[in-house]
């Protein structure tokens, strides 16, 4: 159809959706280019890694089609990766499309039209990028369901062990007159944390397969190769663009280091492989692969970024965010009489809400991607799109999370904005887990599996700093938008009234 005419359609939409379908959208071709076969892509890729950078590449572009909705070169590029030509979208309405598996594909979409190959984990597909009609879908699902579920009682007693000697070591060392750099600190504490409790080992711990005091660079250098393509490293420009944006990785050159991560998984996850193989018929070489996976991949490249997150907006919150934040932290524990428990976490609507709104503007997973599988139409706030059959569609929350047609003010940092009834109405638009908040991950959706964990672990991270701090300070300037992160502690204030009892 020709651009701007306004048909009456079937377009996509969502019953979880807070946006009503308009009968009668004006349908628009879809604006953008992907330019000349290996010059466009490269200049993308100039664009992306170099001259503007990951944000800056897609706003301009949203700018210059007036559009949430284009077309564009995705990262990784050709000619060393595949093509990756594809449509954005930007905007709260249109990126619903990608949870409705009913018309998109996931398989092999975890970071869009590039797949490491598969001699990262031991041959096998991982669960994250297996589409959910697959079997082996729901059988990994549930796996992970049920380890978060044996492993329940266990999760707050090692968080708050990790926590405590993470901020052990912070202080020693504000005490010595250092600035304290949370990313690195947190490698290890997210780590710990989760092999801890789902492992039952400290990674750290002597025997003959321990990862001793190098597990966070033996997790970061076997990603990092295996998503070169897409990797900030932290590396010189130069090198990088050399090094890792140019072709994928062999995974001999870090074979070695795999190695170690799966001997200490093979040889301490006993339990867990025990649960796969025996509750779900799990081969155990398949189910250790994707558990290192799942803890190395999903839940600790999450947890990493998510953590310094919160650290830099609740410090940029000063003494008024911090004080409210100390208030209630305190108020809820002690109503309680048991500390930090499962129960006084959940009666903290203002922490629940702070972390909630660290997951809207700083989402750790910024991507997603999917095909469509067959010709569709979707809709934008103002526009259709006709989509054919197997098209890249890939979102980016840092845009549809600002989305200005649902969020007031959405630039700003604002703590308390899941809260109250008007709050709860938000939920359906807080997209980080791949899907809708209000919604639970299923063994049958691509929702990330670690949701409810996710959000439960970071309340209890602000309650136990709460409980351990009356606020605290960080160095400026600080980013999360760089890598590594700078984040770095400058001074802590000790509670002066503990709420312990
Ligand atoms: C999938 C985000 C932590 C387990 C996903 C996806 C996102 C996401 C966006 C969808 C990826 C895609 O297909 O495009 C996050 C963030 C986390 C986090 C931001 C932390 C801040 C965790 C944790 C676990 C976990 C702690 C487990 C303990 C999974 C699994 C999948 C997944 C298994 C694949 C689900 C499926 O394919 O059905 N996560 N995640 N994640 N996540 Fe998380």
């Amino acid at each position: 159809a020709a651009p701007g005419c306004v048909i009456k359609c079937s377009v996509f939409s969502s019953e979880s959706s807070s946006f009503s379908t308009s009968q009668s959208a004006s349908l628009r071709e879809i604006p953008g280019s992907y330019g000349l076969p290996v010059f466009g892509p490269l200049k993308d890729r100039l664009d992306f890694f170099w001259f503007q950078g990951e944000n800056q590449f897609y706003k301009a572009r949203m700018d210059k089609y007036e559009s949430t909705v284009f077309r564009v070169n995705f990262p990784p590029f050709p000619p060393g990766f595949p093509y990756s030509r594809g449509v954005a979208l930007l905007d709260q309405k249109s990126y619903g499309v990608l949870y409705d598996t009913s018309k998109v594909q996931k398989e092999d979409m975890f970071t869009g039209s590039f797949a490491p190959s598969k001699d990262f984990t031991g041959g096998y597909r991982m669960l994250a990028a297996l589409d959910p009609s697959h079997e082996k879908h729901t059988i990994l699902k549930s796996m992970l369901f049920e380890l978060l579920k044996v492993n329940r009682t266990r999760t707050i007693f090692e968080f708050s062990k990790a926590f405590a000697e993470t901020f052990d070591a912070v202080e020693r060392q504000i005490s010595q007159g250092k600035q304290v750099d949370f990313y690195s600190s947190t490698q290890k504490f997210v780590l710990d944390f989760l092999i801890r409790t789902i492992v039952h080992r400290d990674p750290a711990k002597p025997g003959h397969a321990s990862l001793a005091n190098d597990g966070p660079s033996l997790f970061q250098t076997w990603i990092g190769v295996q998503y070169g393509g897409i990797a900030q490293s932290g590396l010189p420009h130069i090198v990088e663009e050399f090094a890792l944006h140019n072709f994928p990785l062999p995974f001999f050159l870090v074979k070695g280091m795999y190695g170690r991560i799966y001997k200490f998984f093979r040889t301490y996850a006993t339990e867990a492989i025990a649960v796969a193989s025996s509750k779900f018929g799990l081969d155990r070489e398949e189910a250790t692969h994707n558990l290192i996976f799942i803890l190395g991949v999903n839940a600790w490249l999450g947890l990493i970024r998510l953590f310094p997150a919160i650290i830099y907006h609740v410090a940029n919150g000063g003494s008024e965010l911090q004080g409210r934040l100390r208030a209630e932290v305190r108020s809820s524990a002690s109503s309680t009489r048991a500390g930090l428990t499962a129960e006084a976490i959940a009666s903290m609507p203002l922490i629940r809400s702070t972390v909630l709104e660290v997951l809207r503007l700083s989402a750790p997973a910024k991507y997603q991607y999917a095909r469509a599988k067959t010709d569709l139409i979707i809709e934008s706030h103002d526009a259709a799109y006709m989509i054919k059959k197997g098209e890249l569609l890939g979102g980016c929350l840092h845009f549809a999370s600002r989305d200005p047609a649902v969020f007031d003010d959405p630039e700003t940092f604002v703590a308390d904005r899941f809260m109250g009834e008007k709050g709860k109405k938000l939920l359906p638009n807080l997209l980080w887990s791949n899907g809708y908040n209000h919604q639970p991950a299923t063994a049958v959706n691509k929702q990330c599996g670690g949701k409810d964990l996710v959000e439960h672990i970071s309340c209890l991270f602000l309650a136990e700093l709460f409980t351990r701090y009356d606020s605290f300070q960080i160095a400026e300037p600080a980013s999360i938008y760089s890598y590594p992160p700078r984040i770095k502690f400058t001074s802590m204030q000790k509670a002066s009234s503990p709420s312990r009892i």
